[in-house]
């Protein structure tokens, strides 16, 4: 998979050298481009703000550099591949699990995070009559740029992709994953030692059987689900719970 990011703040992409993604990177299974948006600026102070028409405070970005950036980056790709658009914004659509699922099976991302008060809204039209374009939000709240929820979604989608996480069963319990436990939170896990600070682990993990212990895990879910999440159980599926759920 190909990721283009571009931004004012090249630096604050370099948590994708780490980790998960930067392994990713380093074995080849992610082509992870940062660009400096100020590069496809022509004036002395490279600048890529100006003042709101019909005013407001704050600042919005240009559109020349963001559509020279595009132009550009777009034309570097194979003839016949178009990159999906990723926008993020306070003002987009939720960032779920399902669209991790959907953007990790897209060949190539690109990733526009904004400063100030976003980017000029021809930039978002003209692209959108030739890509795919997605206007995302990481969560209700307002932060001062686009980079760090590129960060969030990147890590969340390149971990789907295949042989990035060691063990490809490491998702099938996630949060929000979907099949049996789709609309439940993952329950409370545990290790070595089998006491600690006199406290024990629960004897049925202890048990050796498959089958209670899967049903403790759908419990413990459950439960958690109720207690931090009870939107999630109100909106899910009836037929998704059993009998013993609904005991709980
Ligand atoms: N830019 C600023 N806040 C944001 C948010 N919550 N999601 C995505 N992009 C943003």
């Amino acid at each position: 998979m190909r990721l283009d990011v571009v931004t004012i703040f090249p630096e604050y992409l370099e948590p994708l050298n780490v980790s998960l993604v930067g392994k990713a990177r380093a074995r080849g299974q992610l082509d992870v481009r940062i660009h400096d948006l100020r590069e496809w600026t022509h004036d002395k102070h490279n600048t890529v703000d100006d003042t709101p028409y019909g005013g407001g405070p704050g600042m919005v970005m240009k559109p020349e550099p963001w559509g020279e950036a595009l132009d550009e980056i777009i034309a570097s790709g194979p003839e016949d591949e178009r990159p999906v658009l990723v926008v993020p914004t306070p003002s987009g659509r939720p960032f779920t699990q399902e669209l991790a699922v959907e953007l990790s099976g897209k060949p190539w991302l690109v990733f526009t995070p904004a400063r100030y008060e976003g980017i000029d809204r021809r930039v978002i039209e003209e692209y959108g009559e030739r890509l795919d374009v997605r206007e995302v939000s990481i969560g209700d709240y307002v932060l001062a740029g686009g980079e760090a929820p590129v960060l969030v979604m990147v890590e969340a989608i390149a971990r789907l992709l295949p042989g990035v996480l060691g063990n490809a069963e490491s998702h099938r319990d996630d949060s929000f994953a979907p099949g049996a436990m789709a609309d439940l939170l993952e329950g409370p896990v545990y290790t070595k030692p089998p006491e600690w600070r006199g406290r024990g682990i629960p004897d049925v993990l202890l048990s050796g059987h498959h089958g209670k212990i899967a049903r403790w895990r759908r419990d413990e879910a459950f439960r958690r689900t109720d207690r931090n999440r009870p939107d999630l159980i109100e909106r899910a599926d009836p037929a998704s719970f059993d009998k013993k759920d609904r005991e709980m």
